[in-house]
């Protein structure tokens, strides 16, 4: 990618969701690296279908990226596994807090839920397209009347005791996708598998993925080249490559 992550910063106060003002920027033209946030989403967008409530305090922000070359052979599942981590290190080193990657792409502060990550990908004028989505409660309440949030997500103001900057967390987020996607570029995706595997809390747990095929549950043994999840099923190892991960224990 040409473009720094970040070089074009569209600033709104309320929109429906940030992936889909910035998918629909990309189909006028606006080239990767280029970035969207908002204060407040109505329509914020989570995974499986389900709502992201946005309420003002988050960051709520989507990335353009091309993916024509940093995700050769189809690895598209690295693609959430290298936003999670980009986060995580991101919330590590801004706030030195014990964050986490939960499979695929949560990020997690000790057992509760601090970031949800969307990337949908697309394709417009012959490029290959993702619109990274990513939604960190940072000052926002997190048990607000009138908001579904669920009953294990945090905020890193609920963790630090304090509201913190919103403005330096979007830098040191950007920091690192733009580093990792310069890995993933270079060939070097075995970095990010390490990377993602020592900042993992799944590993090494009993859990329990839904899948559009049904549930499979055993322990999380180690993530696959191409970012699906090995579980141990009694002795059986599946790989899983999508669904939705709890943590039994
Ligand atoms: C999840 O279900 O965990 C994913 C949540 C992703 C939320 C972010 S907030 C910014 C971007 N815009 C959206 O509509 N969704 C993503």
């Amino acid at each position: 990618m040409n473009n720094k992550l970040g070089f074009k910063t569209l600033r709104y106060e309320t929109v429906d969701s940030t992936n889909a003002v910035l998918k629909a920027l990309a189909e006028d033209g606006v080239e990767p690296g280029a970035v969207v946030t908002a204060k407040v989403q109505t329509g914020g967008k989570g995974r499986m279908g389900r709502r992201w409530e946005s309420p003002e305090g988050g960051l709520w922000m989507s990335v353009l990226l091309e993916t024509g070359s940093a995700f050769k052979d189809d690895k598209f599942g690295l693609l959430p596994l290298m936003a999670g981590a980009s986060v995580a290190t991101a919330v590590i080193m801004e706030h030195d807090l014990d964050a986490s990657v939960k499979w695929p792409n949560d990020v997690m502060i000790g057992d509760r839920k601090a970031c949800g990550i969307l990337g949908e990908l697309f394709r417009t004028d012959g490029r290959d397209m993702a619109v990274m989505g990513i939604g960190v409660n940072v000052n926002n309440k997190v048990r607000a009347a009138n908001y579904e949030f669920s009953k294990v997500s945090t905020s890193i103001c609920e963790e630090l005791g304090r509201p913190v900057p919103l403005d330096t967390l979007e830098t040191a987020i950007l920091e690192e996708l733009g580093f990792r996607m310069e890995q993933l570029e270079s060939g070097e995706s075995q970095k990010l598998l390490d990377d993602w595997r020592s900042l993992s809390s799944t590993l090494g747990r009993q859990v329990s993925v839904s899948t559009p095929a049904g549930e499979v549950r055993g322990l999380a043994k180690d993530i696959d080249d191409d970012g699906s999840l090995l579980i141990d099923t009694k002795g059986l190892l599946n790989k899983v490559s999508v669904g939705d991960c709890r943590h039994l224990e």
